[in-house]
């Protein structure tokens, strides 16, 4: 069924693109805040997705992108990998944003600093040049770098179907460029020792040296597949990354509210990054939203998961962005018996929708053979805990269990539900989780840490 945009539609996203303009505009012209523009940005980013989501949706079919529905009666066949019209929408953006993100420095160093002679000598001569921050503007190109390569490799996973096994170390490669640039240009790899574990180890600060690289890796490799693996119900993959982005960028929003904090800079840079992140994801989950009209695909899920690594690393909250991903984390820990293969793991671990009843029901992971008395050990606890359901034959021997999916897990211990309850109930924990991670952060920290870095 071909979409179409109604004229409400149409006249409400001219309205925004007008009003997004006009902010833009007096950024420029008065040499207002990039984050003024960056707002801006966001709204036309948001304009943008809507319309092309829905004139490239057929064309996408045409070549092949496209996948069914399988959580309806007539499994109908959407366009997939839409994120990839997002993450064009979203990069082109971040490029044309650029000179406003560095604005001032040009106002300084050439004209309309004041004194126009004096600071066109000083340019010529490059003795002002050291003012421009070159670091600044060497993170925001590698940030790009990295986003562009995630988009890619996530491309060709919607198109080939990359192996599990594989497709897992793409993001490891993608984020050689900002892990460079974080090297040669901030180079910490201390972290802060909790104030009771200080005498035993007798300092306030361990350097973890390669150790911190290997660390911010993995933070690179989780993001992007945590998020791809939380998938498969109408709208949940772009609902937990606007939680996820919005979260993060209250807590920026916490930083640079506070005057002259050291850190504002790196929250700014963080806030640059998602607004117009979350501007794109907002039209994709309004056709993605249940009854989906079209699909995510990989793509999305790598994007939004790098876009949260490469803010959480070059924003040095990396730890912080780690709070915020608890049901993530819960989910790759619960989910990591069948991706390592010790329980069967289908291709699909999605729920099972049921038609005589249109309600989600726990899918499950058949056993070819009797699993391995450790295996059913295990899994026979965390029957007993209700962490799983399993299904045994007349012997008693465990025949199938529902997948180890934290979606499965909520159906379980709910009972059926139709597709969107199941999202909004799950969407319900990541916010919840969410407030429960930033409190942790900027008061439950205070007990363990000298201080709280929100202060200054
Ligand atoms: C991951 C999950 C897989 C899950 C799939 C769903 C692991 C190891 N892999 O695989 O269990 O089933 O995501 O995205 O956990 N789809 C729907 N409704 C939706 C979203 C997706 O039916 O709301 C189906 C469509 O057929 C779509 C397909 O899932 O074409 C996309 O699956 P894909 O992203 O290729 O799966 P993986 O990421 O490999
Ligand atoms: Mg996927």
């Amino acid at each position: 069924m071909t979409q179409k945009i109604t004229t409400g539609w149409f006249i409400s996203l001219f309205t925004i693109v007008g009003a997004c303009l006009g902010l833009i505009w007096t950024v420029f012209i008065g040499d207002g805040e990039p984050l003024i523009a960056s707002l801006g940005f966001s709204g036309i980013a948001f304009s943008a997705s809507y319309c092309l989501i829905v004139w490239l949706g057929d064309s996408f079919k045409r070549v092949g992108l496209k996948g069914k529905d399988i959580s309806k009666a007539d499994r109908r066949e959407l366009p997939e990998t839409m994120g990839a019209v997002c993450a064009v929408v979203y990069l082109m953006c971040m490029i044309v944003f650029l000179p406003f993100a560095f604005y001032e420095y040009f106002v300084i160093l050439t004209s309309g600093g004041g004194n126009r002679d004096a600071t066109i000598e000083g340019v010529e001569t490059g003795r002002l040049l050291h003012r421009f921050p070159h670091n600044k503007l060497g993170e925001y190109l590698s940030a790009i770098l990295s986003l562009q390569s995630m988009v890619i490799l996530g491309v060709a996973d919607d198109l080939f179907d990359i192996r599990w096994r594989h497709k897992l170390f793409l993001p490891v490669i993608a984020a050689i460029p900002m892990l460079m640039v974080y090297y040669v240009d901030f180079g910490v790899t201390n972290i802060v020792v909790p104030t009771s574990l200080q005498e035993y180890i007798g300092t306030a600060l361990l350097d973890l040296s390669w150790g911190y690289y290997l660390y911010m890796a993995a933070i690179a490799i989780f993001c992007p597949n945590s998020i791809n693996i939380l998938a498969g119900i109408n709208g949940i993959e772009v609902s937990q990354s606007i939680i996820i982005g919005s979260f993060i960028a209250i807590n920026d929003l916490l930083y640079i509210s506070v005057e002259g904090h050291p850190a504002t800079d790196s929250h700014l840079f963080s806030l640059y990054f998602l607004l117009p992140f979350l501007g794109v994801s907002l039209a994709l989950w309004w056709h993605n939203w249940y009854p989906s009209k079209v699909f995510v695909g990989d793509t999305y899920c790598y994007f939004a998961g790098m876009t949260f690594a490469v803010v959480g690393i070059l924003g040095h909250f990396s730890k912080t962005l780690l709070l915020l991903f608890v049901p993530q984390i819960f989910n790759f820990i619960y989910s990591a018996p069948q991706l390592f293969r010790l329980v069967p793991c289908p291709r699909h671990r999605l729920p099972k929708f049921n038609a005589r009843s249109g309600l989600m029901e726990p899918s499950r992971a058949p056993f070819e053979k009797p699993p391995k008395w450790y295996i059913a050990l295990i899994l026979g606890i965390l029957e007993k805990l209700r962490l799983i359901r399993v299904w045994r034959n007349k012997e008693g021997v465990i025949m199938e269990c529902s997948n180890l999916t934290l979606i499965n897990l909520w159906i379980v211990t709910f009972g059926p539900m139709r597709e969107d309850k199941a999202t909004m109930g799950l969407m319900g924990l990541q916010i919840a989780c969410s407030i429960i991670g930033l409190l942790i952060r900027h008061k439950a920290a205070l007990l363990v840490f000298p201080h709280d870095n929100l202060s200054i």
